[in-house]
């Protein structure tokens, strides 16, 4: 069995005894750290930590000093859409010129921009680029990631995306999941019917992807100018008979019933949520939803920031994931969303921790596995370079702190 100490850390940070799956309410403030410690890695797992000064005499396959690095659980990012073909930055521009995201969707733009792209690529082209972006992921300390289709629209671009997804997980040291968000966008030529777009989806898309084992999950964009709460509710019904639970964008344009119809499918996640009522923070509370904040996409489209704070001063758990996509959110970089956290949506250092780790852990169905440091978890973990504190991970933001990353005991 192979053993790898890692030695002289200056905090081991974000340690979870209990096996708490998520964090609620007061429960984020809370982050066991360890001083001036040692951690041993046996076959991929952590197999246990302690302070350097009570290290056991025994001898290891491998030893790596952390240098008074510090070591965190590696982020988990439960919402991205990370295999897409094209960039968008002259719908960039456009915003900046004043159009709005909607407006820019409405005349073509947008997803289905996107769309366009990824029907010309080929399968190998989209795989390339898409583990391009993976190696970046990694780099900046993440370890496990949720990945999305909807830039297809068709059934065969749908599953070019998903096989992609699917090669990705097979090829990568990175946890992946697959979610099937064929309701993403309405094509064309179902402007002005869209229920026949929806009647392709359950149709004949969910049963196709079903057949190939191709999605962990199932999404819909339920939100104002995208799917009703009926098409919604239609497709949520189609996915869960194939297996495929929810997880729902929501809430993003507009108070949309997407939290409620999310809540109601037993979804592990809702997300987005710029806006959102008492209703739907009363909704939340006592399910087994993981309301997800995107605060790139918030920043990038100016939109008005959710309210993390109410949400968990109710109670609630929070988590904070990238959306990384090419028209709301160009960036996968976590440590940028654990500033975010902390700087715009006033999370204390320890809440924006455990909202980027095991509540996107649990996010993703992974929790018990990943999210914290844990004795007989999954060693997935970054090491920093020198920093004076965990404060500093969310304050120095736009610096990249992690010097070396380990996923399932190797490291990168
Ligand atoms: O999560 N809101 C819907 N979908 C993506 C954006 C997709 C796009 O514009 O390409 C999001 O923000
Ligand atoms: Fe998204």
């Amino acid at each position: 069995m192979k053993t790898t100490l890692i030695k002289n850390i200056k905090q081991i940070v974000g340690i979870e005894r209990e096996g708490k799956l998520r964090k609620c309410g007061k429960e984020m403030t809370e982050t066991e750290t360890l001083n001036d410690a040692y951690l041993v890695i046996e076959e991929g797992k952590i197999k246990a930590f302690g302070l350097m000064e009570e290290l056991p005499e025994q001898t290891f396959d491998e030893e790596y000093d952390a240098k008074g690095g510090q070591v965190f659980p590696a982020f988990c990012d439960s919402h991205t859409h990370l295999v897409y073909a094209n960039s968008r930055e002259h719908e960039f521009v456009d915003k900046i010129r004043g159009l709005s995201y909607e407006e820019i969707a409405k005349r073509g733009g947008g997803i289905l921009n996107s769309a366009k792209a990824t029907a010309a690529a080929s399968e190998d082209e989209l795989y390339d680029l898409a583990q391009q972006r993976l190696d970046g992921v990694k780099s900046l300390g993440t370890g496990a990631i949720e990945i999305k289709s909807g830039y297809g629209l068709t059934t065969e671009s749908e599953l070019k995306l998903l096989r992609v997804i699917r090669r990705l997980k097979e090829n990568s040291p990175l946890t992946i999941k697959s979610n099937f968000l064929g309701a993403h966008g309405i094509p064309m030529e179902y402007r002005g019917h869209q229920e026949d777009y929806v009647d392709l989806v359950i149709n004949e898309m969910i049963p196709k992807v079903a057949a190939e084992g191709l999605a962990d999950y199932i999404d819909v964009f339920c939100d104002q100018g995208f799917f009703t709460v009926e098409d919604t509710e239609r497709i949520l019904e189609a996915g869960i008979k194939y297996g495929m639970r929810p997880k729902i964008h929501a809430n993003e344009m507009a108070v949309s019933g997407g939290v409620q119809v999310g809540v109601k499918y037993g979804a592990i996640s809702v997300d987005h949520l710029e806006q959102m009522g008492d209703a739907e923070i009363e909704s939340l509370k006592c399910s087994e939803t993981m309301p997800t904040i995107l605060p790139g996409c918030a920043f990038f489209l100016n939109l008005p920031l959710s309210p993390a704070r109410k949400m968990i001063d109710a109670g609630l758990s929070v988590a904070m994931a990238s959306d990384y996509n090419p028209g709301t959110a160009p960036s996968f970089n976590m440590q940028l969303v654990l500033s975010m956290a902390c700087i715009r949506y006033r999370l204390t250092p320890e809440e924006a921790l455990n909202a980027t780790t095991i509540n996107t852990a649990y996010a993703m169905g992974v929790s018990d596995q990943l999210g914290s440091i844990t004795v007989g978890k999954r060693a997935n973990f970054y090491i920093t370079k020198p920093i004076p504190s965990y404060e500093y991970m969310p304050y120095s933001f736009g610096e990249n702190k992690v010097e070396t990353v380990f996923l399932n005991g190797n490291r990168l």
